[in-house]
């Protein structure tokens, strides 16, 4: 299916990585129905778009709203869902509320497990269509100060992985899209001063938008990892944690100075592994 032939949901549209990618696949002639609560945000970000976008303006983490963007989604004939919404706030877990825990894992993944579940009819009604899960390199290495986060993340890499599996049978192509660190308004300034005093690389949107259009071209389907080297320490993590909690240990004290809080004795990361 070539890119004018497709039809996405983006949610998230109206942040930094959904416009960008909303604007490419635009520009290449895709048809788009762009999702978010600000509505000023999505009616500018229209305006500046090559077609005719539609737009749906909810709160996707309410029900209702859920079930007015199935039925949108059926009327604008979708063929394809970018799931791009998501929040995160660096602290630790003795800073979180019981708030915090609920909206992060509740925006970063039971809804889009809840929105990829209401559009999968329309999905498979089509010859052919696609499901994006935009998770994060966060999603396969655990990090202090995003404990919520990563828990999300992660979860949401496993139903990606599992959905794909199930609908492997199917017209309908799964792939799980996850970013390093990207310039956008999700990353508090803390958060920005963090990545660039631990040296952390950090994309631009329009950059990742175009990552995801050259493997929309592609009938795309897997897991896409962006950044060298995060994609490599996404490998090392998965073979040799240890090594990777070793390179943690040595950045806590920093990532807790930007959290507001004392660094504690910790054991070594050798230990905690041979405990475990
Ligand atoms: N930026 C990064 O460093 C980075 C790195 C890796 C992965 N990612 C992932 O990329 C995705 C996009 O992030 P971003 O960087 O573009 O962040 P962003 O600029 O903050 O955009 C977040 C988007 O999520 C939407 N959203 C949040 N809660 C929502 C809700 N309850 N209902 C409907 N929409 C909701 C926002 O809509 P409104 O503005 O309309 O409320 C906004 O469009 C996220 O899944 C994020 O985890 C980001």
């Amino acid at each position: 299916m070539t890119l004018t032939q497709q039809r996405f949901v983006i949610t998230g549209a109206s942040g930094g990585i959904g416009a960008a990618i909303a604007k490419a696949l635009a520009a290449a002639g895709a048809t788009l129905l762009l999702c978010g609560r600000n509505q000023r945000k999505l009616t500018k970000l229209a305006s500046e778009l090559d077609g005719d976008p539609q737009l749906f303006i909810g709160d996707l983490n309410d029900s209702a709203s859920l079930t007015l963007l199935s039925l949108a989604a059926a009327e604008f004939n979708a063929n394809g869902v970018i799931n791009c919404l998501g929040v995160n706030q660096l602290q630790t877990l003795a800073q979180t509320s019981d708030t915090d825990v609920l909206h992060t894992i509740n925006t970063n993944l039971l809804t889009p497990i809840n929105i990829c579940r209401t559009l999968l009819p329309q999905l498979l009604s089509q010859p052919s269509a696609n499901i994006i899960n935009v998770g994060s390199i966060l999603g396969s290495i655990g990090y202090p100060g995003s404990t919520l986060y990563c828990a999300s993340k992660f979860g949401l890499r496993g139903f990606t992985e599992s959905l794909r599996r199930e609908l492997a049978d199917s017209q309908v192509k799964v792939l799980y899209f996850a970013p390093r660190a990207t310039d956008t308004e999700i990353n508090s300034e803390e958060m920005q001063q963090l990545n660039q005093q631990l040296g952390n690389n950090t994309d631009t949107p329009q950059w990742v938008a175009q990552q995801l259009c050259q493997r929309l071209a592609n009938a795309p389907q897997g897991a896409a990892y962006l950044g060298w080297p995060e994609k490599l320490f996404v490998r090392i993590n998965a073979l040799f944690p240890a090594l990777v909690d070793g390179a943690s240990l040595k950045q806590l004290p920093i990532i807790k100075r930007f959290c507001h809080v004392e660094t504690t004795t910790t054991p070594h990361a050798g230990e905690q592994h041979e405990a475990s």
